[in-house]
């Protein structure tokens, strides 16, 4: 099949990949009603299509924390990258750099940050979790920093894992021998990913978290550290103990409640990505798109507000800017062109989008995505 848009990458993903992999990106928590949401709310918004602008030019670049970006999309972090496609971070860092948008690399990729940096000539915006080990936390932020990573996503909705239905009955958490011999199975069906990636793409631990403990070795010890040492006591006053070990650009991912980002306002950070998780954390929360007008209109003028969940098309990129935010994050588009043709395919994906962005700059007339706003939506 020729692509031709990011639910083709993902059908490309769905027959690449083994099921336990498919369905650890594919998926959401419980019963994936905000996934649908995300998706949904966005598809539901009317743009107004308007005629006789002169749209012959068309600007799509954007400032975002002192960078340029091409178009306003950002590759979002997804842990685990690594095991989609061959050192599978820095295929995707190469293609963002192609394409002149940012790449997120995750707390837990399997490339650290080094390997990203060196592989696509540029340091990608780092995500961190809070992890109780303060210790191991300052010393990626300066790993981090010492890189030259523009920009850190801390991200504050994952006190503790929602339970991903798909992922236990696969065995993506903690295996037992039958899932661990139905993979293994799997595996095998699947020979062009057991080549490129299991064979060759080794080794495939967490990168940026191997150093906390010798013992770590298989992705399941790395599950069990991450268990063990996500901190559910986290708290606003905490943020200044990151600013403390981190001088650049600190965008909070995962907020969702205007309460919360006007909090992240008086906190001083510089940005919040309005975001659910990708539907991955509390099912039956309001989508990205839903949450972010609301937020736009409370503290929009205070911070950079991105948003991301269920951005799957240029459409929805400008939708969402036509909402409030100033950029996309997008997880899934970019995992699933991963997964399905490496580096060719993100890049791939990123013209689509770009190709789609443009076309409803054009039918809506909107010349630069700058000015975009609610005046582009049919209310
Ligand atoms: C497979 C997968 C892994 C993810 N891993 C992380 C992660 O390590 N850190 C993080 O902050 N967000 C993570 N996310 C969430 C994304 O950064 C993003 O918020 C979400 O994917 C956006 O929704 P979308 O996939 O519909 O674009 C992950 C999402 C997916 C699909």
């Amino acid at each position: 099949m020729r692509p031709a848009s990011v639910s083709d990458y993902r059908e490309l993903a769905r027959r690449r990949l083994p099921r336990v992999l498919f369905d650890y990106i594919d998926g959401g928590s419980y019963a994936e009603a905000t996934l649908a949401a995300n998706v949904d709310d966005l598809n539901a918004l009317t743009l107004r299509q308007r005629v006789m602008r002169d749209v012959s030019r068309l600007s799509m670049q954007t400032e975002l924390f002192g960078q340029t970006l091409s178009m306003p999309v950002v590759l979002a972090p997804v842990g685990l990258s690594g095991m989609y496609a061959r050192r599978g971070e820095t295929q995707a860092a190469r293609a963002a750099k192609a394409a002149g948008v940012p790449f997120s690399l995750s707390t837990v990729g399997v490339c650290t940050i080094e390997e990203v940096a060196a592989a696509a000539g540029t340091a990608p915006w780092f995500q961190l979790y809070m992890i109780k080990d303060r210790g191991f936390m300052a010393q990626v932020l300066e790993r981090a920093s010492a890189a030259g990573c523009p920009a850190l996503l801390f991200t504050v909705d994952l006190p503790m894992p929602g339970a991903r239905y798909r992922d236990t009955r696969n065995g993506m958490i903690a295996t037992n021998v039958a899932q661990k011999l139905s993979q293994a199975i799997d595996g095998l069906a699947h020979p062009g990913w057991l080549w490129d990636v299991q064979l060759n793409g080794g080794p495939h631990t967490l990168g940026n978290v191997a150093g906390a403990a010798a013992e770590l070795r298989t992705i399941t010890d790395f599950w069990a550290w991450i268990g063990r040492n996500f901190d559910p006591s986290v708290t606003w006053d905490d943020i200044a103990w990151v600013r403390e070990r981190w001088k650049g650009p600190i965008i909070l991912k995962g907020v969702l409640d205007v309460e919360d980002a006007a909090e992240a306002v008086a906190r001083g950070v510089d940005g919040i990505v309005v975001s659910n998780h990708g539907g991955r954390q509390l099912d039956g929360v309001a989508s990205g798109i839903a949450a972010l007008p609301r937020i736009a209109e409370a503290v929009g003028d205070r911070l950079t507000i991105l948003m991301d969940g269920g951005v799957r098309s240029g459409l929805d990129v400008l939708k969402a800017l036509a909402s409030g935010a100033q950029a996309c994050l997008i997880g899934r588009a970019w995992a699933w062109s991963l997964g399905a043709r490496g580096e060719a395919g993100v890049g791939h994906m990123l013209q689509i989008l770009r190709g789609e962005l443009r076309m409803a700059m054009a039918l809506t007339g909107c010349t630069d995505v700058r000015a975009a706003g609610p005046h582009l939506l049919d209310r």
